[in-house]
């Protein structure tokens, strides 16, 4: 469905993303896994058309995109969710959604049914300013609002930063049911243990370049890899 190749990212003379190549599956959940600073957000970013490429090449269900403005990346279906849980504070929930859809001119009755039945909470503060939230409810506005623009192809930025254990298997397995309702996800995450438990297969970005890439269960099983690249669990 996606396919990333030899793309590099650069900031003037900084080089964030060393000719990186990467697929993700219709269907499937991949998880690009690194430490601060190795190149994450620039690679997320250079997909949906927030960064320039300097060399290398993005399709999308084989159309190259990698020239098109960010507005035309969403309609196909490519859609991000930043990290820092960027919503909009002074909004409330119920804006903040329809935020999200402001694309979309069909009937929404549908995914708001489904946004509410993954994140209940949502449905009973829907009138809160976003700004008041918690952490973690925050975080379940900021996935919520970017499924409110259809996406096929949904790209988290570390969704379980800063959150107790606890809510962060809740974020991941509301990740892994949006999954199984047929949305394609790409998980960028420093949780390198939890991002593992869903994802089908992963990538290890280290300082711009993927040193590592294989099926979950056996990246998860080498502890070596977590060890060595994701600093422990
Ligand atoms: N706008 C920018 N201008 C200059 N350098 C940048 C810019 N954005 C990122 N960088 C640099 O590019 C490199 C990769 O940054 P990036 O944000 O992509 O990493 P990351 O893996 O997302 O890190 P984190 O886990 O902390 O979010 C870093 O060295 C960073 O300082
Ligand atoms: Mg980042």
């Amino acid at each position: 469905m996606l396919e990333v190749k030899n793309v590099t990212v650069t900031y003037g003379p900084v080089v964030a993303v060393k000719s990186v190549s990467l697929r993700v599956e219709k269907n499937s959940i991949v998880a690009i896994l690194g430490a601060n600073g190795s190149g994450k957000t620039s690679l997320l970013h250079a997909i949906v058309g927030l960064n320039s490429i300097a060399s290398g090449e993005i399709l999308f269900n084989g159309e190259r995109i990698d020239r098109l403005e960010a507005h035309e990346i969403i309609k196909r279906g490519l859609v991000l969710c930043p990290d820092n849980r960027m919503v909009f504070q002074k909004m409330s929930v119920l804006e903040n959604l329809l935020a999200g859809a402001y694309l979309r001119k069909e009937d929404l009755s549908q995914d708001f049914d489904f946004v509410f039945n993954l994140f209940p909470r949502l449905k009973e503060r829907l009138k809160q300013k976003a700004g008041t939230l918690s952490g973690g409810e925050r975080q379940m506005l900021a996935i919520a609002r970017a499924l409110m623009a259809k996406p096929k192809l949904l790209m988290l930025d570390e969704p379980s930063t800063g959150l107790a254990p606890n809510l962060v298997s809740e974020i991941m397995k509301a990740i892994k049911q949006i999954n199984e309702l047929g949305i394609t996800i790409l998980l960028v995450e420093q949780s390198a243990y939890a991002a593992l438990k869903i994802a089908h297969y992963a990538y290890v970005l280290q300082t711009g370049r993927l040193v590592m890439e294989g099926p979950s269960e056996q990246l998860i099983k080498d502890s070596s890899v977590i060890q060595s690249y994701l600093g422990g669990r």
